[in-house]
């Protein structure tokens, strides 16, 4: 097993990417918080299959965070996060710390626009513009000819697309399939807050987004299918939805036509999961 690199300024990836480059080698992105799981190993996967250099990043960025007990306990396991990239290949590890990331002075952020002030947007201030920002900086650093995001943060991918169109980056983005466990909960690093009742309870996310996606593929009215969708969460323990709705999978404005995405984003006790599905045409 080769050994992985371990980076933690910009000045080395940069660095780095470009004698993976110069060499003639492709260099893939896959940007993470840590916390690997199988969802996290399906983009570095899918990444590893397109280019011939993989990089990874882990850097909980502080500046996404809306509420700070969440930035507190994000989980940061980076011994087990840096043996996992190692056993599947990955080529280096870029782990930044905040400082070298927002050193004192630090006075610029990358501000989305209209997508990113619906749903998580509304709920999650500041958000969106923190991992704008940070994707930004990522992306200018490594310098990659792919980055590969998770179809599980759809708005995220969503915006991502948009701000690398508009502000000419040239790293081509990329989406990889929502990892599940087996009943169906979409791999987070969250889960693992969950106790065991609220972890059953969490399953009455997907349920409903397949229920939904299910009745609307199939000509149901859309707020109908919602509304019972919403049953099917409410109806599980410890659960309080701050938004379930159908919506336009490039735009994320609510649409009463397909093809869409169902999303949701649901408190289960004090851990706040999301997910979402795709809506095929009619
Ligand atoms: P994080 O939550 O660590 O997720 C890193 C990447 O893994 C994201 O692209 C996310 O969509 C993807 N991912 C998470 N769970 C997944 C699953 N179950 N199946 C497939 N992919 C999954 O998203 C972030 O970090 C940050 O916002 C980041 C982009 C790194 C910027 O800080």
């Amino acid at each position: 097993m080769s050994d992985v690199l371990i980076i933690t300024t910009p000045a080395e990836l940069r660095a780095q990417s470009r004698v993976w480059r110069r060499d003639g080698m492709s260099v893939a992105l896959v940007p993470t918080m840590g916390a690997l799981h199988a969802g996290h190993m399906s983009l570095i996967e899918h990444a590893a299959s397109r280019c011939d250099r993989v990089i990874v990043s882990i850097f909980v960025n502080p500046l996404q965070f809306d509420r700070d007990a969440d930035f507190t306990a994000y989980p940061r396991p980076i011994d087990d996060d840096v043996a996992a990239c190692k056993a599947a290949g990955v080529h280096a590890v870029y782990a930044p710390t905040a400082a070298t990331m927002y050193p004192d002075g630090h006075d610029t952020v990358v501000s989305p626009g209209a997508i990113a002030t619906r749903w998580e947007g509304e709920h999650r201030p500041g958000h969106f513009t923190g991992m704008a920002t940070v994707v930004t900086k990522l992306l200018n650093t490594a310098e990659a000819d792919i980055a590969v995001f998770g179809e599980k943060d759809a708005q995220q991918v969503a915006i991502v697309a948009q701000f690398v169109a508009d502000l000419d980056i040239g790293t081509e983005i990329v989406v990889g399939a929502t990892v599940r466990e087996p009943d169906g909960l979409a791999m987070s690093s969250r889960n693992r807050h969950l106790t065991d009742d609220q972890r059953r309870a969490a399953t009455s996310i997907d349920e409903a987004l397949r229920y939904i996606a299910n009745e609307v593929a199939h000509g149901a009215d859309i707020d109908d299918a919602v509304a019972a969708g919403s049953e099917i969460i409410a109806a599980a323990a410890d659960t309080r939805i701050d938004y379930l709705a159908v919506v336009d999978p490039r735009t994320f404005e609510p649409t009463n036509t397909t093809p869409a995405r169902v999303i949701a984003a649901v408190w289960v006790g004090d851990t706040r999961l999301i997910d979402n599905r795709e809506i095929g045409t009619k």
